[in-house]
């Protein structure tokens, strides 16, 4: 393996990261002579260096030149990047990686210049095996935004100077430019998308995907139970980024909600890596056109005492959380003045038939957010969880009306397509051989 031998911690007073001794203590003759290391003529008298105490040696296991950490250079994209938020001033987007890099994000408005965006955390570049994540600056409404990532590989290979290493990086390495229309929500009109309870059946998402790009909505919602549990990190990407290899919205921004499953297996601690929303929670608000849209977490199935949680789950307090975050949100302009109000969340807040020890309805939720969600004119509730899609009106033990989507399996499944102006929303819920199953119309 070549590498700069003089240009590692040069003589300069540098201090070596692991045993913390200046070079300047020693003068060059002193060092000479207390190295070990003779390396052939030619090669500079500065790569004799050797600091390291080979009785510690991390990995005599390996030989040298061993990639011991990270990736060594080849491909880093993973199938294309996810637009999430999806207010305009709020959008993230992920890049899915298949080797450990770093990188920055490229955009531009329109036709004008590429901007940088960095994901800096404490003066450090982020550096991940599965997915990076950039949040772009406040972007203006109803623009086409373009955008393309920039990375390189980087790995750590064992040599003999050093304890741990040498880190090296791969080539840089650009993504294809995309381009996606950030949400105006002075626009006269929005439509949106919704898919639901996919649990990564690849013929359901398939399908999805497809109808999905010829009615080219606003926005796409993925209402919740993407997965059916998150276990493994290197599965995420797949899971909730890239379903079934495809481009599900690298050219229109995702609204993430999280459902019940995404909240199980070890790797559910990691979900925020792999999703982009208002800091990292999964309730937030954004406009499009005449809607004001609220996203709720409806959390788990159970309650926290469950012994199916282990003690981990605190979904209560989350859910109080959020009643107050609601009753300052509907507060605000924005959402104010929207001719239609829409929450959308996994869990339904009312179902007619009720499971020994599973929320029928979100009950907690029910009763924490429903007198706040009634006052602020909240209109429509769009769910899923049931795995069977069921337009429930207002009656007079449900005081606002509720749309629940199909389930995973292709004979259940169903994208409900909205469209809205400033006189109506019209909601119509899609069977996957495009077909209706429901054609709903909701006055302002
Ligand atoms: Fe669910």
């Amino acid at each position: 393996m070549e590498r700069d031998r003089t240009s590692s911690f040069p003589d300069s007073g540098q201090v070596h990261p692991s045993r913390n001794v200046k070079v300047e203590q020693m003068d060059r003759r002193q060092f000479l002579a207390a190295s070990p290391i003779v390396i052939g003529a030619g090669a500079s008298v500065a790569s004799a260096q050797d600091y390291s105490d080979y009785t510690k040696d991390p990995r005599p296991d390996v030989p040298e030149g061993t990639c011991t950490a990270g990736s060594l250079d080849g491909e880093v994209f993973a199938g294309p990047p996810v637009v999430s938020g999806p207010g305009s001033d709020c959008v993230f987007i992920l890049q899915p990686l298949q080797r450990t890099a770093t990188g920055h994000l490229e955009y531009a408005v329109e036709d004008g210049e590429w901007n940088r965006v960095e994901a800096l955390h404490a003066g450090m570049r982020p550096m991940s095996e599965h997915v990076l994540k950039f949040r772009l600056p406040l972007l203006p409404a109803g623009k086409r935004i373009r955008y393309r990532v920039v990375a390189h590989t980087i790995g750590w290979i064992k040599v003999r100077q050093f304890y741990h290493g040498v880190m090296q990086a791969g080539k840089p390495q650009t993504s294809s430019e995309r381009a996606f229309n950030s949400l105006n929500p002075a626009a006269e009109s929005t439509s949106f998308a919704v898919w639901n309870d996919t649990h990564e059946n690849d013929e359901t998402i398939a399908a999805l995907q497809k109808q999905t790009t010829e009615l080219k909505p606003d926005f796409l919602l993925w209402n919740g139970d993407q997965s059916n549990d998150c276990h493994f990190e290197r599965d995420m990407s797949g899971q909730f980024l890239t379903p079934s290899g495809l481009a599900i919205a690298d050219q229109r921004p995702l609204a993430y909600v999280r459902g019940n499953h995404e909240c199980r297996g070890p790797a559910a601690w990691s979900l925020p890596e792999f999703t982009g929303s208002q800091n990292d929670e999964f309730y937030y608000g954004f406009r499009s056109g005449p809607i004001a849209a609220l996203v709720m977490d409806t959390g788990e199935d159970k309650a926290d005492s469950h012994q199916a949680f282990g003690g981990t789950a605190a979904y209560a307090n989350m859910q109080q959380a959020q009643a107050e975050w609601l009753k300052q949100i509907v507060k605000e302009d924005w959402f104010k003045s929207a001719p239609h109000k829409i929450l959308f969340c996994h869990i339904p807040l009312w179902i007619r038939r009720q499971k020994p020890g599973v929320f029928g309805g979100h009950s907690l939720c029910r009763k924490l957010w429903s007198p706040t969600l009634i006052d602020a004119g909240i209109k429509l509730v769009i769910s899923g969880h049931t795995h069977t899609h069921h337009w429930m009106p207002i009656r007079d033990d449900q005081p606002v009306a509720q749309l629940i989507g199909g389930g995973p399996n292709p004979a259940s499944a169903t994208l409900i397509h909205g469209t809205a102006d400033a006189k109506e929303i019209r909601l119509r819920v899609l069977k996957l051989d495009g077909t209706s199953a429901a054609d709903i119309r909701l006055p302002a």
